[in-house]
């Protein structure tokens, strides 16, 4: 996903941004620039591809005099990863940098067009810049037009404005995309995530939506819609890795926490208003697919296992899922109308990987959901779709299992349109719900609070059954994954129906149940399970938005209008308690042992 790093003082500048820039190269781009205003004018460098590109095409270059400056990383959501695209956007002598979508773009730009302004991308960023410098024509001064031009802007924003009108400024905005302004003594810097300026600044304030205004002068003016207002900055740690924790005790609690906000980078540019658009997948691509086979280990499995419910239910189309170590050594039977996904966090797991170069040799079309662009497993396969999580640093996935399953979900609702197993209408509602996804997985104080103080009675017992029917199954599956991993205390997954066949002979009073009972899907069938293992004196935490009057513990969900929503609003419940029961054992939630992050051998 994009990046943005900004800077005006008398530092050397190209330096600081590409530095930046490397800091969040992490989130992926396929193409990076920058663009310096200093008493020489303005220069810009864009280059298609890594940072090395562009650091060889600006090599002779160096600004060590005052100026301002402004870098971006790009990922492709608007028109092509090329030059052209490549933020900065000259206007006549102002450039622009953005992240986020403007929604509205194409009005605007119309509009500029009758107006004589020439376009040069197809991206929704050129607007800001033409929309700026036409403003200028009208404005008491710069800022003026520049608090005009966003005014304008509908959608998601942080950007960054260089003029040569006013070459001492950088104007900013913020709304919906994340943006920090980081200060040393007269050194003032901007970023995207505070990672690109640790060791830079030394204290950092984070921009709210709707806030915008102007540094000049190693001073900061800001304003939001009830006029300029006073900030307070806060120290940023000069520890590239507490800084990077953002006050969380752990990575994974941090994670969990962002899977709220990475969600809307996955459906960017994605989830349309009444469709699903792939960009890197060819109209032609399902033409001859009559059934999927998806090869996953670990969480991506339980991703994996979620998407063949949905697959099989809304495109009607046959979905089989095998672990991908199983797979490789059972001589599986592979026909060329099958599309072979993989699903893998690291895009390095030897397991997938050799089962995916086994798919390719029987001559099946594969199609990769990974979180690291050019890693192994997406560069062997045919396309790939990036989940867009950020880096993963807890070694228990958590982050990367929640945008999996939500671009799963995605791809099954692009094949049912494609496949016209979907109406138009149920369509919507998907899409409706798809956008309700971030408000439930958002962690609530007191939902957290909650867990916390109920994970004092899980510490002991001979271990634990997770729950569920249907989807709710691999998320059983998921939740008693992560407490293994991470608490160290025996726990299984199953589908609540097969208590009975076998399961059930471990209930005692010394075993907890997790019984994930949604209200969309199979509530009663559920319910019946868990009064069995209620009648066998188990502990019970009930997870729900119905009152349970067998539970001895309950958590309220909130979300019940979509199964979907109710399962991830479920799934955040489950990594809490995970989390916090391995805090009160004193283990190390992000390193926990025996375990690797990445798992490159058989
Ligand atoms: O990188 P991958 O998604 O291919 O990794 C697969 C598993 O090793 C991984 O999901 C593992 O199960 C995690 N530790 C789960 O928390």
């Amino acid at each position: 996903m994009c990046g943005i790093v900004g800077y005006v003082g008398k530092k050397e500048k190209k330096e600081i941004l590409v530095d930046g820039l490397r800091e969040l190269e992490y989130r992926g781009y396929d193409s990076a620039g920058i663009a310096i205003i200093d008493s020489r004018g303005l220069h810009s460098y864009k280059a298609v591809g890594k940072l090395v590109n562009l650091e060889e095409k600006s090599k002779e270059f160096s600004s060590k005099e005052f100026g301002v400056a402004i870098g971006h990383t790009r990922w492709a959501t608007h028109g092509k990863p090329n030059e052209l695209n490549a933020h900065p956007h000259l206007g006549k002598n102002s450039f622009v940098v953005h992240n986020g979508i403007i929604e509205n773009y194409t009005i605007l730009k119309d509009e500029l067009k009758l107006e004589g302004f020439e376009f040069l991308s197809q991206t929704d960023t050129e607007v800001i810049v033409h929309l700026f410098e036409k403003n200028t024509i009208n404005s008491l001064n710069k800022f003026e037009a520049f608090k005009s031009t966003i005014s304008l802007l509908e959608g998601a924003y942080a950007t960054l404005l260089i003029t040569n009108d006013e070459p001492d400024s950088i104007f900013f905005a913020k709304n919906g995309s994340p943006m920090l302004i980081g200060f040393n003594g007269d050194d003032i810097y901007f970023a995207s995530s505070d990672t690109a300026i640790i060791g830079k600044a030394t204290s950092v304030y984070y921009l709210e939506d709707g806030e915008y205004g102007y540094a000049k002068d190693g001073k900061v003016t800001l304003f939001n819609s009830d006029g300029e207002q006073e900030f307070r900055t806060k120290p940023l740690s000069s520890n590239k890795l507490s800084a990077q924790k953002d006050g969380y005790r752990f990575f994974m609690e941090k994670e969990i926490y962002e899977q709220a906000s990475v969600v809307s980078d996955t459906m960017m540019g994605r989830v349309l208003d009444e469709t699903i658009k792939f960009e890197e997948i060819d109209d032609n691509f399902f033409n001859d697919i009559n059934c999927i086979k998806i090869c996953a280990c670990g969480t991506s499995y339980h991703s994996a296992l979620v998407s063949s419910y949905l697959f099989e239910r809304v495109a009607k189309i046959r979905c089989e899922v095998e672990i991908a170590s199983e797979f490789r050594y059972k001589e599986p039977l592979l026909t060329k109308d099958t599309l072979f996904i993989t699903i893998s966090q690291s895009g390095e797991t030897a397991d997938t990987l050799e089962a995916l170069k086994m798919a390719k040799k029987a001559g099946l079309k594969s199609l990769a959901i990974c979180n690291v662009d050019n890693s192994s497993i997406v560069r062997e396969s045919d396309i790939s779709l990036l989940t867009r999580a950020g880096v993963e640093k807890g070694v228990a996935s958590t982050k990367a299992f929640a945008t999996q399953t939500l671009l799963l979900w995605m791809l099954v609702l692009y094949t049912a349109e494609r496949k016209d197993t979907i109406s138009k209408d149920s369509l919507k509602d998907e899409i409706e719900a798809l956008r309700k996804c971030s408000n439930a997985l958002k962690v609530d104080n007191w939902l957290h609070d909650k867990i916390h103080r109920l994970s004092k009675r899980y510490l002991h017992g001979h271990g634990f059954f997770f729950i569920g029917r249907d989807i709710f199954f691999p998320l059983a599956l998921e939740g008693a994954l992560k407490l293994k991993e991470i608490s160290y205390l025996h726990a299984e997954g199953y589908p609540a129906g097969e208590m009975k066949h076998g399961p059930i002979a471990l209930a005692d009073s010394e075993l907890f149940t997790v019984a994930l009972m949604p209200k969309n899907l199979l509530f009663d069938k559920i319910k019946s399970n868990v009064e069995e293992l209620s009648a066998r004196d188990t502990t019970i935490l009930a997870i729900s938005p119905e009152e349970f009057e067998l539970a001895d513990d309950y958590i309220k969900t909130r979300c019940s209008s979509h199964v979907m929503l109710e399962f991830f609003e479920m799934m955040v419940v489950t990594q809490l308690l995970a989390l916090e029961i391995s805090i009160r054992l004193g283990n190390d939630v992000d390193m926990p042992r025996n375990l690797a992050k990445s798992v490159t051998v058989e």
